[in-house]
């Protein structure tokens, strides 16, 4: 397995797919950013060019940093355009069936050395890698939102995940100036795993009327530094993802601890989602 990795292939340009591309740019690697359609695949590099372009006037960037970063991200036509990557890094919808699917054929189109990474919060990688012939090459490198700003790569080592390509993707996130963790392949791993229940117990506290949402996150805001309160975060994150992660533990440690709030599942139910729907804990 060649551990030089030259050229990395992002599947998915939504937020975190291209915050994955620009970091990977930035670093220097060759990317080719695909979605369902060339066309998604260039919208997704358009936005961060405008985000670039953000950088240039707070001049934080030079639109010389800017032209080299876009020059490296050629948008593709779907996993076809991942032929000669060394890694792929998918960052598609949290489906499970979605993602065995694209594994398999990820596994199909990349050369026998690559590197086959997944952003997945919550899907277990060992599920994952055993879609493929190459388990060992199988691994979870999970961002953070925003992409660009937060420091942290979460590494998931499912039980087939050799060593070697462990070294390889944390060589990879060394490049683009992030922190890794290493995590067994266990339910939520580490950030979801404490972040979700931190969560889900502010809906609940809301649930039982102890405080108001905006004083919940001056509580937390204050009182414990964060830049955001839980009730912030759960809008910003989506609570639709929040409820599936909290699924996910709930089935999969099979403790009660981790029983969705029923506020959170009737928010979802009515499709106030956060931000992305301009409703949810807040109403923008
Ligand atoms: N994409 C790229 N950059 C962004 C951004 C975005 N969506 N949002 C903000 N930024 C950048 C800004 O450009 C700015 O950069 P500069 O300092 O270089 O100018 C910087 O972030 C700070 O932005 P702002 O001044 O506008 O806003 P802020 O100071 O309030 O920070 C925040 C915004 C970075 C989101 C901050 O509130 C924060 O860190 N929040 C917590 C985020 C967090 O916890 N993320 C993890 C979520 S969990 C997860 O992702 C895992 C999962 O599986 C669910």
């Amino acid at each position: 397995m060649s551990k030089e990795i030259k050229k990395i292939g992002v599947l998915g340009a939504g937020q975190m797919g291209g915050g994955i591309a620009q970091v990977s740019a930035q670093a220097g690697y060759e990317v080719i950013l695909a979605d369902i359609s060339l066309e998604v695949a260039t919208q997704g590099k358009s936005k961060i060019e405008a985000h670039l372009k953000k950088q240039v006037e707070k001049q934080k960037n030079t639109e010389n940093d800017l032209k080299k970063i876009l020059s490296h991200i050629t948008p593709g036509l779907g996993i076809e355009s991942f032929n000669d990557v060394d890694l792929a890094i998918e960052a598609i919808a949290e489906i499970p069936t979605l993602k065995f699917e694209t594994f398999k054929k990820l596994d199909e189109v990349c050369k026998s050395s690559a590197i086959l990474a997944s952003n997945t919060s919550s899907i277990s990688i060992t599920e994952i890698a055993a879609k493929t012939k190459r388990p060992e090459q199988v691994v979870g490198m999970h961002f953070m939102n925003p992409v660009p700003v937060m420091k942290l790569i979460e590494g998931i080592k499912g039980i087939q995940t050799s060593d070697e390509t462990f070294a390889a993707i944390r060589s990879v996130s060394d490049k683009m100036g992030k922190t890794v963790v290493v995590s067994k392949d266990f339910p939520g791993f580490i950030v979801n795993r404490i972040l979700m229940p931190m969560i889900n117990e502010a809906a609940t506290v809301v649930h039982e009327g102890i405080a108001s949402v905006e004083d919940i996150d001056t509580a937390m805001k204050l009182g414990t530094n964060q830049p955001m309160g839980p009730l912030a975060l759960a809008d910003f994150i989506g609570l639709d993802t929040c409820l599936a992660i909290m699924n996910v533990l709930h089935e999969g440690l099979g403790d009660t601890k981790y029983r969705p709030s029923p506020l959170l599942k009737q928010y979802v139910a009515a499709g106030w989602l956060g931000k992305k729907t301009g409703r949810g804990f807040y109403q923008s």
